[in-house]
């Protein structure tokens, strides 16, 4: 679950990143884009890196889910008796609920999200379109519905975010003295919170038409 979810969020942040050259015009942003498809260019053929990463993307993805369900599987059955009384902590029914459901919308949300900036299917200038002209119309007032499930995604994304990394440093044993675990449960929420001002700030920005 761990090293599934640290490969991811270290993508997260490489992809945020990335999606801030919205700001710095079209030519920079297809230029990034152009960039992700000629790494290792002319050594390797275009596409090489990417096609790796993408791999190593799609099988985190598939470990992480299948090591959730197996986990949540493992946990039942360590305890087929209902608790009598609810305990208040990160571990109880708010969290739970927020990773399952939240992973579920995180992963229908890239599902779209792929049909529309990736391959521009659902996008309205379609997938021949540069990146940048597909993120600009992917988010026109009129598509008021997509940013909004954009944003609403990221709300998602940043939570699970947060604590899936406070999930993480209690497995390593790191929450055990007070103070090194208020400083991670800050860091969790900061990096989460940056990660999420971050990715929302360009689909906003396009909405209100800061960004053209
Ligand atoms: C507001 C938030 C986001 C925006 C505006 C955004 C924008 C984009 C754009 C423009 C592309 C196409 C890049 C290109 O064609 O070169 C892309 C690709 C992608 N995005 Fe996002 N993204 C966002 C959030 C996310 C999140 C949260 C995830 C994952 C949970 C994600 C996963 C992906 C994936 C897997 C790809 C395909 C990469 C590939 O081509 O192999 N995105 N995104």
């Amino acid at each position: 679950m761990a090293v599934t979810g640290a490969i991811l969020v270290l993508f997260l942040i490489g992809h945020m990143l990335g999606n801030l050259k919205v700001f710095a015009g079209a030519d920079s942003f297809n230029h990034y884009a152009e960039w992700l498809r000629t790494v290792g260019s002319p050594a390797l053929p275009n596409r090489t890196a990417l096609t790796i990463a993408e791999i190593v993307l799609g099988i985190s993805v598939l470990l992480h889910m299948w090591a959730a369900v197996s986990l949540a599987r493992r946990a039942a059955k360590a305890r087929p008796v209902k608790y009598a009384a609810k305990r208040k902590s990160q571990a109880s029914g708010y969290a739970t609920h927020t990773m399952r459901y939240g992973g579920v919308i995180i992963a229908l949300f890239v599902i779209w999200h792929l049909l529309d900036m990736t391959f521009g299917a659902v996008n309205p200038k379609g997938g021949d379109a540069t990146p940048y002209d597909r993120m600009i119309a992917g988010f026109q007032p009129d598509r008021w519905w997509v940013a909004l499930f954009y944003l609403v995604a990221m709300a998602m994304v940043g939570l699970h975010l947060r604590h899936g990394m406070w999930s993480a440093f209690q497995t390593l044993g790191l929450t055990r003295r007070p103070n090194v675990r208020r400083g991670l449960q800050t860091g969790a929420a900061v990096v989460s919170a940056a990660l999420v001002l971050g990715f929302v700030a360009a689909p906003f920005c396009i909405l209100i038409g800061v960004v053209k």
